[in-house]
């Protein structure tokens, strides 16, 4: 992308909103699946399918516009590894609710957006109570996948957010005022 001086503000806003999604699911997911607080689960998995459309919004916008340019000539190994984990969060972001749906839909749990059904639970007939999962491989596919590359996205979310401190403090440039939509400094 060419201007170094700004970014559009659709890539800020898609950013901006998009981080904290991920972020908020992310501790979502974390405390209801530790203290087993099932009311949540419902809000998560709809939360989750929501953001899948601004997440594809933004994967769009990225393959037409390509990846900002540095604000400032950098080496080209920096360059490089700030490139792959830009790559990588994008990627993650895609991923997350991708396997997230695979977990809820295969194992028959269900899944859809504040009670529009998108894959129906199922019930086992053999066993009351219990749910019955369209495809026990896939389910456990995705329940390690969403496990895995959650924690994967927050070690590199933690990485990212350094990286973008370092610049603003010890590199002293534009490169987190930009992505704040900042003119001055
Ligand atoms: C869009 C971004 C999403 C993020 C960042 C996210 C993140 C997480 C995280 C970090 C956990 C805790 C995982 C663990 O420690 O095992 C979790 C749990 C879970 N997520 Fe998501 N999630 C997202 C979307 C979705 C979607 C779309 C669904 C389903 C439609 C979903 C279904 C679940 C379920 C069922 C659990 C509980 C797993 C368990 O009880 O072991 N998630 N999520
Ligand atoms: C408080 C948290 C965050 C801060 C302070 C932050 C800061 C920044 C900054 C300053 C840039 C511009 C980098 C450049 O100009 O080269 C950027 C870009 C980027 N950030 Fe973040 N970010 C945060 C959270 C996140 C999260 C949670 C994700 C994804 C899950 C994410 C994904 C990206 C990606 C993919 C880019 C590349 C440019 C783009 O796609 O817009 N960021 N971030």
């Amino acid at each position: 992308m060419a201007d170094l001086d700004k970014l559009p503000p659709s890539s800020r806003l898609l950013h901006w909103l998009v981080a904290a999604l991920m972020l908020g699911l992310a501790g979502m997911g974390l405390y209801m699946s530790r203290t087993e607080a099932w009311a949540l689960y419902p809000w998560h998995k709809s939360l989750g399918v929501i953001a899948l459309l601004f997440i594809a919004l933004r994967l769009g916008q990225r393959l037409r516009l390509g990846l900002p340019d540095p604000v400032q000539a950098t080496s080209p190994a920096l360059h490089l590894a700030a490139r792959w984990a830009h790559g990588a969060l994008l990627a993650l972001t895609l991923l997350m609710p991708l396997s997230g749906m695979l977990f809820s839909g295969a194992s028959g749990h269900g899944f859809g957006v504040f009670g529009l059904t998108l894959v129906p639970h199922q019930d086992d007939p053999a066993k009351p109570g219990e749910v019955l999962p369209y495809n026990a491989t896939l389910a456990d596919l995705g329940h390690q996948a969403h496990h895995w590359l959650g924690y994967l996205l927050l070690l590199l979310v933690a990485l990212h957010v350094l990286a973008a401190l370092k610049h603003h403090v010890i590199d002293r440039d534009r490169t987190l005022l930009r992505m704040l939509g900042r003119k001055d400094g």
